[in-house]
Parts: C-alpha cells; sequence; structure tokens
C-alpha cells in the first residue's frame, strides 16, 4: 500500500491573529449624529498626538491579544449563547492618562455592559487567554502618543450611543504609499437582545 501523507501532516499552522470584542459605535443608523459628534470631537482634540482614525472608533469589551485559530473558534462558541440587553452608553468626560500617552473619553457602565464585559472576560479566560484584574473601564480612545500634558481639556456635552450589537475584531497592520497603520475589522456580530418594556430607556 502506498504511503499517503494526510492533509493534516502537511497543514502549516496559521499565525496567532490580534483580536479584541468590543462595541461598534457607528451603527445602528440612529447613531450617526453622536458618531458624527464624536469625529468633530477628534478634530479639535488638545496636545499633539496621533488622532485614532475615525473608521477604528470604538469601545473595547475585551482584550484578547493574540488567539490562535483553535482559540477564535471557541471564543464564538462560547460567545453564541450570550443574551444580554441592548443599552445605551453615555459619553461623561474627557481624561489624559499619562502612562499611556492618550487622550480617551469616559462613559457610563450600564448594568448590560458591565455584564457583558464580565462573560467576555471569563470566555477569554476560558480558552487560556489571560485577562487584566483591574476593574473594567469603559472607554473611547481618541488620541494616541501624546507628546506632552494637554494644557487643559474642554468639558463636552454628553454624547449617546444606542448599542444593539458586539462583535470580535481583528487588528491588522497596512501599508500605503503615505504611510502604514492599522486597521480594525469585524469578523463576527451578535446581536444584543431588546431591552424589556419597563426598562426602555428614556428619549
Ligand atoms: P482601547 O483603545 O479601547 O484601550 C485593539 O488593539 C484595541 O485593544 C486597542 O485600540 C485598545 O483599545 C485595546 N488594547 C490594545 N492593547 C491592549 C492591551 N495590552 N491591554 C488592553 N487593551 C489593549
Amino acid at each position: 500500500m502506498p504511503h499517503t501523507i494526510s492533509e493534516t501532516d502537511t497543514r502549516i499552522p496559521s499565525a496567532p491573529e490580534r483580536l479584541f470584542f468590543a462595541l461598534p459605535l457607528d451603527i445602528p443608523a440612529e447613531n450617526s449624529s453622536a458618531f458624527h459628534q464624536l469625529r468633530q470631537l477628534l478634530q479639535m482634540m488638545p496636545g499633539e498626538g496621533r488622532p485614532v482614525p475615525a473608521a477604528n472608533l470604538h469601545l473595547t469589551l475585551a482584550f484578547l491579544g493574540n488567539v490562535s485559530a483553535a482559540q477564535k473558534t471557541q471564543l464564538c462558541q462560547l460567545a453564541d449563547p450570550l443574551e444580554e440587553s441592548a443599552f445605551t452608553l453615555t459619553t461623561t468626560a474627557l481624561k489624559y492618562q499619562k502612562r499611556s500617552r492618550l487622550i480617551w473619553l469616559s462613559c457610563t457602565l450600564p448594568a448590560p455592559l458591565a455584564q457583558l464585559a464580565e462573560n467576555l472576560k471569563a470566555i477569554a479566560e476560558q480558552v487560556g487567554l489571560p485577562q487584566e484584574t483591574r476593574p473594567y473601564s469603559p472607554h473611547i480612545t481618541l488620541l494616541k502618543h501624546l507628546r506632552a500634558r494637554p494644557d487643559a481639556l474642554p468639558e463636552i456635552p454628553p454624547l449617546a450611543f444606542h448599542i444593539r450589537h458586539f462583535g470580535l475584531y481583528i487588528s491588522e497592520l497596512f501599508n500605503s504609499p503615505r504611510g502604514g497603520g492599522v486597521h480594525y475589522r469585524c469578523l463576527k456580530q451578535w446581536p444584543l437582545t431588546p431591552a424589556p418594556p419597563d426598562h426602555q430607556e428614556m428619549p
């Protein structure tokens, strides 16, 4: 009998991917006004730094780091049965973080967001991806690599985002004639369950 090499013998393991669970801010369409205001805010940021491209604006739920193909499959399987409610995320204040040289927008932490972040953290740990021990602090990063502390951060009106989905994202590097960068692409999206009538948010 001739010797045959099975498909699995020759398969080269794919390189790990840099992944994270996050909330998109530009969907659904009812968020277009808040997202537009967020983009305007990005343009008037004080301090010398690198603004996050508008297409990359997001709120991280759980950072996963380097993930293998098998772990990615497991993450998706474990996230499939999650049943968290939709909620409204409201921005609160601009903050400067000296250690990471960032400006970010802090946000409220409604109960369904806290629960979602906690569940995703547990899922990540279950597939062998270590998670931070410090409490979850929802934020939208706006400016990176600041050269110095900005003089003052303006007070800004709250922006409200209606959150109906969460997603698994991949961070991809790209090159272009104008320089390289990073792009975040959604690999899979999950719907949140509509909020029960007695928890409907006020307009
Ligand atoms: P953040 O700006 O919301 O903190 C994708 O890389 C995203 O994951 C980044 O935009 C950042 O989101 C978050 N991230 C990157 N590296 C991280 C790390 N080491 N720990 C926690 N979050 C990280």
